[in-house]
């Protein structure tokens, strides 16, 4: 027997009683590693020595060797691996083949819906996003909003000062963000909403939060009308409760706008002819509105006598609540996962 054959036997035997990877590890290295494997060097250096005729024999024979060996340690290693998958449930403290527990995936806040909602159905018309600080000061929040100290409207009982001069506020709506857009923005055309938090000296109960979110909306553009108005609230409400649903204006009182309104939406129940759920009006009190009164243009460096603009604001809260029947707003806040994942 040839030395090459000699050592594949050896090897073929170690291999064969190999217990795992390590060992079968061990033997590649001894019989086949590139420098000092038995086998590998029988083929490198051997046949050197030899004569031609001779070369040609003990290469062949140290190729098949190698291969041999190869062959062998392959399958020893998958009949390894098999036994190793077989038994995993015994051998293993983890049983990593065991279906583990489903994650549960999180979604945004109905109340972010209801914002994104309509910050989309404003984008599709042009409006842009506008934001200004919850820490407000007595000119955004009150005077240039035509609210002067003493004025009725000014809701000093419902106002969170933060100060003793009682000139730094949480602003109480998002209506100074009108002041702020038009200081920003400057030259007309202006057209934004304002969604945010506002905040009030209010006791919290089913229909009253110490803080809510509003959306505010501006225009302000030469030659606006309360017809541009009406026709924005109306694609409003329609883009967000469906084509049969229409918009209702009715005569108010604001500091800021003049003429002044409330506007309503109609009952999507009764469809306006008055049922339980709308308490017999046909229909569901939404928000606030007007045309920007000039004073307040000017106060946000803007020329009355040649631009006119219309404004509103409404509740979120009240929004989401409109559309998903929701009878309580503190269930807004709660976050009880089995109010929240409804929607
Ligand atoms: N700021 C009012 C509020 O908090 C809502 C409002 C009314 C906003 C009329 C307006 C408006 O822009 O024109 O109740």
């Amino acid at each position: 027997m040839s030395d090459a054959t000699k050592l594949r036997d050896s090897a073929l035997a170690a291999i064969a009683k190999a217990r795992d990877d390590t060992e079968l590890e061990a033997i590649e290295v001894e019989y086949l590693g590139r420098r000092d494997g038995k086998i590998s060097r029988q083929l490198l250096s051997g046949i050197a020595q030899l004569d031609p005729s001779q070369r040609a024999t003990l290469g062949q024979e140290a190729n098949e060797a190698k291969r041999a060996v190869e062959a062998a340690l392959a399958a020893r290693r998958s009949e390894h691996q098999a036994s190793r998958l077989a038994d995993i449930g015994e051998t293993e403290e983890i049983d990593i083949t065991f279906p583990g527990p489903s994650l549960e995936r999180g979604h945004a806040h109905v109340l972010s819906q209801v914002r994104k909602e309509l910050e989309v159905i404003f984008a599709r018309i042009g409006y842009t996003v506008e934001e200004g600080p919850e820490i407000e000061n007595d000119w955004y929040n009150f005077e240039a909003l035509n609210l002067p100290k003493g004025h009725a409207s000014r809701d000093v009982q419902e106002t969170f000062f933060l100060d003793a001069n009682e000139e730094i506020v949480l602003r109480t709506h998002t209506s100074p963000v009108q002041i702020r857009a038009m200081e920003r923005i400057g030259t007309p055309p202006i057209y934004i909403i304002a969604p945010g938090r506002v905040y009030r000296r209010d006791n919290l109960d089913a229909t009253h939060l110490p803080y809510f979110m509003q959306l505010e909306g501006l225009a302000v553009d030469e030659g606006l009308t309360v017809g541009d108005l009406k026709g924005t609230l109306l694609y409003m409400v329609q883009s967000l409760f469906g084509r049969e649903r229409s918009v209702r204006m009715r005569p108010h009182h604001f500091g800021y706008t003049e003429p002044s309104y409330e506007f309503d939406t109609m009952c999507g129940r009764c469809m306006g002819k008055g049922c339980r759920s709308c308490g017999g009006q046909g229909w569901l009190e939404t928000g606030g509105c007007g045309m920007v009164h000039p004073q307040v243009l000017r106060n946000g460096g803007i020329d009355p006598d040649r631009y006119s603009g219309y404004a509103w604001g409404f509740g979120i809260e009240r929004m989401a609540l409109l559309k998903y029947d929701v009878e309580d707003l503190r269930l807004f806040y709660e976050n009880d996962l089995r109010f929240n994942r409804q929607f």
